[in-house]
C-alpha cells in the first residue's frame, strides 16, 4: 500500500529540517568527462547550456522543469494508468487532485505550460489587447504577440533595487499596473500574475500583492477581465509566504495555494516543475463558458479534453505528484536545500541575487566579471566556464542571450536590452542533488570566476536560419549560439 497523502503530513519530532524526507531507489549514472573534452563539448555545442548533450553533464541545473525523481507513489500509481481514448479513469483521478489544489471547478489536462496557455490565449485575447503581467514568461509573452496583442510587465521597484532584500521582489508594480489599468481597462480581457516570477530572478510574489491586483480589476474593469495565474511553480511560493508573509505560519501549503487561487478566475500550469512530472499541465478555471469556449481549441491542438495530450499513466503520475508537492515537510526540505546552495556560492565569494529563490539560485555574473559589459555576455561566459571547470552546466540568462529584438539584425548586439541584471539561473532539480552536488557546483563557479579578466567576451555565431518573426523573437534564447572572442583557458 502507498503511504497516504494524510500519512505524509503527519505531525512529527524528526530533523525534516536538516535532512530530506524520503530515501532513494533508483539513481541515475553520466558519462565521466576531462576538462579537454568538456572544452570540446562547449565549443561544439554553442556555448549555451541548453545546447549541451545531458549525458556529458555531471550536475544539471540548467532546468528544473521535468527533470525531477518521480516517487514510488507516483510509479506505482502510474501502473494503474486507465489508456481509454476517452473518459479514462484515471482522469477522473487527475480532474479530483486538481479541483483539490486549486479550488477550481473546470479543468483540462495538457501536455506541458505553453500547451495549456494556447487555449486560453486563443479564447481570451484578440488583436490590440494588452496583457499585463508581473513578467511574462517567454510563452505567455510568444502567445500574446501571436494573437496581435502586447504583453506589458509592471516589475516592483523593489527587484531593480540590488540591495533590497525584501521577500517577495516577485510583485507586481500595482501602482503602476493601476495607472496603466484605468487608462486601457477595455483593451485588457487578461491579466497573468507569474507566482515565482521565473524570469526575474525567481522571486516569489505575495499573498497581498495578489489580492491588490485582483481589487485593482473589480475596481475598474470595464470588460470582462480574467484574472489567471501561470502556476508552475506555485507551491514553492506557497513556501515562501507560509515562511515570511504575516499570518500565513500555521496553515498549510496547500491551504495558502487554495487562498492565492481563490482570488484568480483561472491559472495554467506546467506540472514539470512542482507539479513533480516529467510531462504535464492543466488548465483550471471557474467560469463554465469559457471552459466550454475552449474545449474545441484543445481537441484541435492536444487532443481530448480528458487526455490533453497525456497518457493515462501520467495523468496517474500528476495526479499524485501535485499534491506530494505542495507537501510542507517536503517543502521546507527544498528551501533548505536552496539555501544551502545559496551559501555554498556566498562562502565562496560567487556573487548571487538575494534573496535565493525558491527554486533556484541566481547568480549575478554581472558582479562576478565586472570587466564583462551587457553586450559581452558575462552569464554566457561565467556558465561555459564553470562548465569547463567541472561538469557543471547551468542557464545564462544575461542580455546578449535575452535581449535580441531586431529580427533584421540577429548579430547586432549593440541593439539587444539591457537586462536589469546580468545573471545565471541555477535552477534545482527536485529530488535529484544533494549537498556535495552543491558544493561542487559551487566550486566551478568559483573556479569560473577565478579565471577574471583571462575570460573572453561572446558574440552570437552568424545566424544563417530563417528570419524570426517579430512575434517569435524571445524564443531565440532557447536555440541561439555563441563564440568566445578569444578561447577560454
Ligand atoms: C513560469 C513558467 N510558465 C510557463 C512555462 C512553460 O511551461 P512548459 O515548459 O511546460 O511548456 C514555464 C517553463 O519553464 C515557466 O517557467
Amino acid at each position: 500500500m502507498r503511504i497516504s497523502d494524510q500519512e505524509m503530513m503527519l505531525k512529527t519530532d524528526l530533523p525534516f529540517d536538516k535532512a530530506p524526507p524520503y530515501r532513494i531507489k533508483a539513481v541515475e549514472y553520466t558519462i565521466p568527462t576531462t576538462r579537454e573534452k568538456r572544452k570540446e563539448i562547449m565549443k561544439k555545442h554553442g556555448y549555451s547550456g541548453r545546447l549541451l548533450p545531458a549525458k556529458y553533464v555531471f550536475i544539471n541545473m540548467v532546468t528544473d522543469s521535468g527533470t525531477g525523481a518521480l516517487s514510488d507513489r507516483q510509479w506505482s500509481a502510474m501502473m494503474e494508468g486507465d489508456e481509454s481514448y476517452f473518459y479514462c479513469r484515471s482522469f477522473e483521478f487527475f480532474e479530483e487532485s486538481v479541483q483539490k489544489f486549486t479550488g477550481m471547478p473546470y479543468v483540462f489536462p495538457s501536455h506541458q505550460g505553453r500547451s495549456s496557455e494556447a487555449p486560453i490565449y486563443e479564447v481570451l485575447v484578440k488583436a490590440g489587447d494588452k496583457i499585463p503581467s508581473n513578467t511574462h514568461f517567454t510563452t505567455t509573452s510568444a502567445w500574446s504577440f501571436q494573437r496581435g496583442a502586447e504583453p506589458v510587465d509592471f516589475v516592483c521597484k523593489d527587484y531593480l533595487d540590488e540591495n533590497n532584500r525584501g521577500w517577495f521582489k516577485g510583485n507586481m508594480d500595482v501602482k503602476a499596473f493601476e495607472e496603466y489599468f484605468i487608462q486601457h481597462a477595455e483593451k485588457i480581457p487578461l491579466v497573468e500574475l507569474v507566482v515565482p516570477n521565473n524570469l526575474n530572478g525567481g522571486q516569489a510574489v505575495s499573498m497581498e500583492n495578489i489580492r491588490e491586483v485582483r481589487k485593482v480589476i473589480d475596481k475598474y474593469k470595464k470588460i470582462d477581465t480574467q484574472f489567471y495565474l501561470d502556476i508552475a511553480r506555485i507551491s514553492e511560493n506557497a513556501w515562501m509566504i507560509k515562511a515570511h508573509e504575516p499570518g500565513y505560519a500555521d496553515k498549510t501549503c496547500l491551504e495558502i495555494v487554495n487562498e492565492m487561487l481563490s482570488h484568480a478566475d483561472g491559472c495554467h500550469m506546467s506540472a514539470k516543475k512542482t507539479g513533480m512530472v516529467n510531462m504535464g499541465g492543466f488548465i483550471a478555471l471557474r467560469d463554465k463558458k469559457v471552459w466550454q469556449k475552449m474545449q474545441p481549441k484543445v481537441i484541435r491542438t492536444d487532443g481530448y479534453i480528458t487526455y490533453g495530450g497525456l497518457s493515462g499513466r501520467d495523468l496517474e503520475s500528476l495526479a499524485v505528484g501535485l499534491i506530494e508537492g505542495v507537501n510542507d515537510y517536503y517543502l521546507q526540505d527544498r528551501q533548505r536545500q536552496v539555501d544551502y546552495f545559496a551559501n555554498a556560492c556566498k562562502k565562496r565569494g560567487v556573487h548571487i541575487l538575494e534573496p535565493a529563490a525558491c527554486f533556484a539560485v541566481y547568480i549575478n555574473a554581472g558582479k562576478c566579471l565586472p570587466h564583462l559589459d551587457h553586450t559581452q555576455g558575462p552569464a554566457t561566459c561565467l556558465s561555459a566556464q564553470a562548465y569547463i571547470e567541472g561538469g557543471f552546466a547551468s542557464t545564462a540568462m544575461d542580455s546578449l542571450q535575452r535581449g535580441r529584438i531586431d529580427p533584421a539584425n540577429p548579430l547586432d548586439v549593440s541593439k539587444r536590452t539591457k537586462a536589469p541584471y546580468e545573471l545565471i539561473r541555477c535552477a534545482m532539480p527536485r529530488r535529484v542533488y544533494f549537498e556535495p552536488h552543491y558544493d561542487w557546483a559551487a566550486e566551478c563557479l568559483a573556479r569560473a570566476m577565478a579565471w577574471g579578466d583571462k575570460l573572453p567576451g561572446f558574440k552570437p555565431i552568424a545566424d544563417d536560419r530563417p528570419p524570426l518573426e517579430m512575434s517569435e523573437i524571445g524564443l531565440h534564447t532557447f536555440f541561439d549560439d555563441y563564440e568566445p572572442v578569444f578561447p577560454l583557458p
